[in-house]
This record gives C-alpha cells, sequence and structure tokens, in this order.
C-alpha cells in the first residue's frame, strides 16, 4: 500500500488515544511516553475494512486518508484492529478498492498492544525478539522505549518487514528486522531478555526457549484446540519454562511456515450422528466462561471447537471434536432448558465437557488466570490450575 500524500500527524488525535488507554488501563509512564512519541499512523496508512457489498459478498474495503481522511484518522486512534494486509495468493480484486481473501497481518488494536507490553515487563537495557513485526508499530514502540539497537523483530512476509523498516526510518529508528519464520527466533541476536510474539503458536517453539537467558519472559498467544490465549513464561536455568495466562487477553492470527501457506488443521471425516440428550452445559455457559473455556482446552487437549454460522453470519451452534471424528453440538440462544447435545462417534467428548464443566463450578469458576503452563526440557507441556495446584498432561 502506498502512504497517500497527506500530512499523516495529528499530534491531538495521538494524544487522545493515549489518554483513552491510560484512563481504561493506567499505563506505566515509560509506556505512556512511547505511545506518545510513536504515531500509528505512521504505520497505518491504510487498511481494509471488511464489509458486504451490494451483492452481500463479504469483502475487504481498502480505506485511507484520500478516500476520506477524517474515517481514516479517527481508525487510526482509535482502538480498534486495523488489517493492513491480504495474501495474494487468496487476494481477488472485486470492485474499485474492494477484495476478497485471507488477511494477513494487522495492526493490533493500540489497548491490546499496551497491554501486552505492560504485560512483558520490560526494564532498560533488556534484549527483546519480536516475531511478527507486522507494520512495525510495536516494533517502534519497543524501540521507543528501550532505544533500537536493542530491538530485534521478524516476519515471515520479506515485503511487511521492508515497509515497515522505511516507516521505522521515519522515525529515525532501526532496530535489526528480519525475515523468516520467527518460531525458529532470531539467534544472532540472542540470548534475550524478552521475546514476544505478535502472532500465536500451538506450542512454545524449544527456539525462544533456548534464546531466552534463564530469568527472562517469554509472552505469546498459545492456541490450544478449544481456545488459548496470552501466556508469559519465565525460563528456567535447566531449560524448562513456566509461566500462566495473563490479565490482558487477546488472540492473535497463527504463525505460519511461509508468507503465503496458511495452516490448516487435518480433520477426519464426521462420525455418523448417535444421539440427542438434555445436558447440563449450555452454549452460553461456554461462550461466557473465558476461565472454563482454558480449563476445557487443558483438560480436553486433543478436542477442537468449532462455530457454526448461518448465511448471515450469525451464531447457530457450537461444535467439540476430536480427531477421531466424534463431535458434539450443541445450538446457540436456545430457549431449551436444560439444553440439548447431540452427538456422534464417541459419546463419551461431551461427558467429559460435563465433568470438566462440575469440576469448574466445584473449583469456584476460576478465572483465566489460574491456569498456566509448564514445558520440560524435553519439550513435554503440562497445563495446571494454582487454585489447587492440579496438573493436566497437555503433550
Ligand atoms: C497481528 S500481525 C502483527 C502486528 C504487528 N506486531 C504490528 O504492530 O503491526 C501478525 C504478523 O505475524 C506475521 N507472521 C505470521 N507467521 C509468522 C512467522 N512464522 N514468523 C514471523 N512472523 C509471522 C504475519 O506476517 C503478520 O505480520
Amino acid at each position: 500500500m502506498t502512504p497517500p500524500d497527506i500530512p499523516l500527524h495529528s499530534a491531538d488525535r495521538l494524544h487522545g488515544l493515549v489518554d483513552e488507554l491510560h484512563a481504561r488501563q493506567p499505563l506505566p509512564a515509560e509506556w505512556r511516553n512511547a505511545f506518545t512519541e510513536v504515531p500509528r499512523a505512521i504505520f497505518v496508512p491504510a487498511w481494509y475494512e471488511h464489509g458486504l457489498d451490494e451483492r452481500g459478498i463479504s469483502v475487504w474495503q481498502l480505506r485511507d486518508a484520500t478516500d476520506d481522511r477524517e474515517r481514516w484518522l479517527q481508525a487510526v486512534y482509535s482502538d480498534e484492529t486495523l488489517v493492513t494486509a491480504l495474501d495474494p495468493a487468496t487476494a481477488e480484486k472485486v470492485g474499485d478498492r474492494a477484495w476478497t481473501g485471507v488477511a494477513s497481518s494487522s495492526s493490533t488494536a493500540p489497548g491490546l498492544v499496551a497491554g501486552m507490553l505492560t504485560e512483558l515487563q520490560l526494564e532498560s537495557g533488556h534484549r527483546v525478539l519480536e516475531i511478527g513485526t507486522g507494520t512495525g508499530y510495536n516494533t517502534a514502540l519497543l524501540s521507543a522505549r528501550l532505544g533500537p539497537q536493542l530491538v530485534y523483530s521478524i516476519d515471515i512476509d520479506p515485503g511487511l518487514v521492508e515497509t515497515a523498516r522505511t516507516r521505522l526510518a521515519e522515525l529515525g529508528y532501526a532496530p535489526l528486522l528480519a525475515v523468516g519464520d520467527g518460531r525458529n527466533g532470531h539467534p544472532a541476536g540472542g540470548p534475550y531478555d524478552r521475546v514476544i510474539a505478535t502472532c500465536s503458536v500451538t506450542r512454545i517453539p524449544e527456539a525462544w526457549i533456548r534464546q531466552t537467558r534463564p530469568g527472562g519472559m517469554i509472552l505469546t498467544d498459545l492456541a490450544l484446540g478449544i481456545d488459548g490465549g496470552i501466556v508469559r513464561l519465565v525460563v528456567d536455568p535447566d531449560g524448562g519454562a513456566t509461566g500462566g495466562f495473563t490479565a490482558t487477553s487477546g488472540r492473535f492470527m497463527p504463525a505460519r511456515s511461509d508468507a503465503t501457506t496458511y495452516p490448516v488443521r487435518e480433520r477426519a471425516a464426521y462420525r455418523p450422528e448417535s444421539g440427542t440428550r438434555r445436558t447440563a452445559v449450555s452454549a452460553a455457559d461456554i461462550q461466557e466462561q473465558y476461565g472454563f473455556r482454558i480449563a476445557l482446552s487443558l483438560a480436553l487437549p486433543e478436542a477442537e471447537l468449532v462455530h457454526h454460522l448461518d448465511d448471515a453470519g450469525g451464531p447457530t451452534s457450537i461444535q467439540f471434536q476430536q480427531p477421531d471424528g466424534s463431535w458434539a453440538r450443541t445450538p446457540v440462544g436456545t430457549t431449551d432448558h436444560p439444553p440439548t447435545v447431540t452427538y456422534g462417534g464417541d459419546g463419551a467428548l461431551w461427558e467429559r465437557v460435563e465433568a470438566e464443566w462440575a469440576r469448574w463450578n466445584e473449583q469456584g469458576r476460576p478465572g483465566h488466570t489460574a491456569y498456566g503452563i509448564a514445558l520440560d526440557p524435553d519439550g513435554t507441556m503440562r497445563g495446571w490450575r494454582t487454585t489447587d495446584n492440579y496438573v493436566w498432561p497437555v503433550g
């Protein structure tokens, strides 16, 4: 995307955003200063807005300051995630400045950026590796906080890295940028005091642990089958790592192994329907209770949660499924009390959901921060609940 030839700075809007972030969750002074030094507008000169076109087709509409400066400024200085790149292999032009396709990069909502940077517990002099350079906005904030010479950032997409390099240079920052699969870390810059990922991983890469000094921290979105969230792990001297889900929660696009290949989950064919019965757990219980979803993610690590939608994109049911093709589905928004569950294959799948629901209620409904992850030096991952130190083998 070419930056529009329009003044990009709006100090008032920038200060407004910083005040809004601070009012919502007090920002430590050093981060307040960094957010004030870095105009998000430089990193997001344009974005793709999701919507339906006149034929009802779901499209990405390119928006920038030439289109509507006021709208652009409003978007850039709001606490919204803005999609900034579409995968060229899937993007198809379907109208004037309109594309279909898969989003491949975004500028994360500033509130989530601020929450994660605060969770990172950075200190001056720390050396940090960021996975997922994207627009370079977070890289610029890290550079403002630490000095660019202590900031390393890597993205799988070479085009994004080059654009980010140019924008960072506009602010006088020259952090070390690299292109590659960030799940391998960036050994040349290590050992790091902190590793922060703004794409999700399904396991904590061993390379991150090896490249972080003992006592250093790794902050990432950990995508488990049912749900996931942001975990902060401290690296142990023996090469393991331990930590928990942070109060700041958010989800990120998955790490991919090259710039144009998207992770696809292999799924077995669904087993035939075998029954319907009443259940104690409703779709609303699952949708509304993040702590429960994290408990389930650790208790049923092989299971996946999918959302079924109607043609207008409204949710109709949620379904758990597991690698043998067994599934169990319950409707969203039902007036049936108790609700029903319909299942195929192993009927024990939903029984395990119900058993976990009973345990989670007995435990006093712990929130997501009551759960943690431990990685042994051999890579074995365990989940645990801090309220009673209960441990699950996760894989
Ligand atoms: C949510 S965006 C990052 C937002 C960015 N931190 C910012 O401030 O604009 C996620 C990024 O992760 C990158 N990514 C995906 N898989 C990756 C991988 N294996 N290694 C490094 N970067 C990856 C994507 O290209 C995308 O730019």
